[in-house]
């Protein structure tokens, strides 16, 4: 069997994506391991799931260093010490400065609450009832220095409802994160995706047969048609 990758999950939270993709690691056959997470908050609740799962985890705590720089260098010498093969933002709350994301091009990974390019930055959910669309959703992307903007691995398209707030609307898009986040992991790790500049090209995804179910695996029928 192929070496699995070895995935590093970085928080600052809830860490809800990191226990799906903790849990989705257990699946037989998935390519990845979450090795080790790294968490910038002492106490961020999403460290539970890393002590559960008897993963790996380190607090750095941002705080701790001068600036930006030597944080981010702080992290990359125990990314590297360990091996890693991918980084995994998942709600990790500090921007990465341009030589941190340039050293781990097409390895650092993020996954955002819209459907970029719509809705970048803080507040997505908001942003999206405020501008009145009908599908919402959540985007899987390599990080680039520019803040949610790097090329597109997947997508999850969620609806948006007459009734929605933020908090419905957040709740709904998560749930399709948590589908999301180990479907792109498992695409990267079983070396389906390519970058070719500003796009990705995912391989071994036949339309029509059910596997392209990764453009709208969050789609949930209205509740008079479950
Ligand atoms: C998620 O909505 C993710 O898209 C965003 O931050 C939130 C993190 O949630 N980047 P959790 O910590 O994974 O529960």
């Amino acid at each position: 069997m192929a070496a699995r990758m070895r995935v590093a999950a970085l928080i600052s939270g809830r860490g809800s994506n990191l226990e799906a993709l903790i849990e989705a690691a257990r699946t037989p056959g998935y390519p990845a391991e979450i090795a080790l997470v790294v968490s910038n908050v002492a106490g961020a609740a999403g460290l539970k799931h890393a002590a559960a799962a008897g993963i790996d985890s380190l607090v750095i705590e941002h705080g701790a260093y001068p600036d930006r720089e030597t944080f981010d260098r702080a992290m990359d010498a125990v990314l590297r010490e360990r091996k890693i093969d991918l980084i995994c933002l998942a709600g990790f709350m500090r921007l990465l400065s341009p030589a941190f994301v340039t050293g781990w091009l097409g390895r650092l990974i993020n996954i955002h609450p819209s459907l970029l390019p719509a809705f970048k930055g803080l507040h997505p959910h908001r942003q999206a009832l405020e501008a009145g669309v009908k599908l919402h959703g959540c985007t899987v992307h390599f990080v680039t220095p520019e803040v949610d903007d790097g090329p597109i691995i997947a997508q999850a398209a969620v609806p948006v409802r007459e009734d929605d707030d933020e908090t419905a609307l957040a709740a709904r898009v998560l749930e399709a994160e948590h589908t999301l986040y180990p479907l792109a992991v498992r695409l990267i790790g079983g070396g389906q995706v390519s970058l070719q500049g500003q796009r990705t090209r995912i391989s071994g995804i036949a339309a029509g047969n059910g596997d392209d179910v990764f453009i709208n695996p969050g789609f949930h029928p209205a509740p008079d048609e479950e």
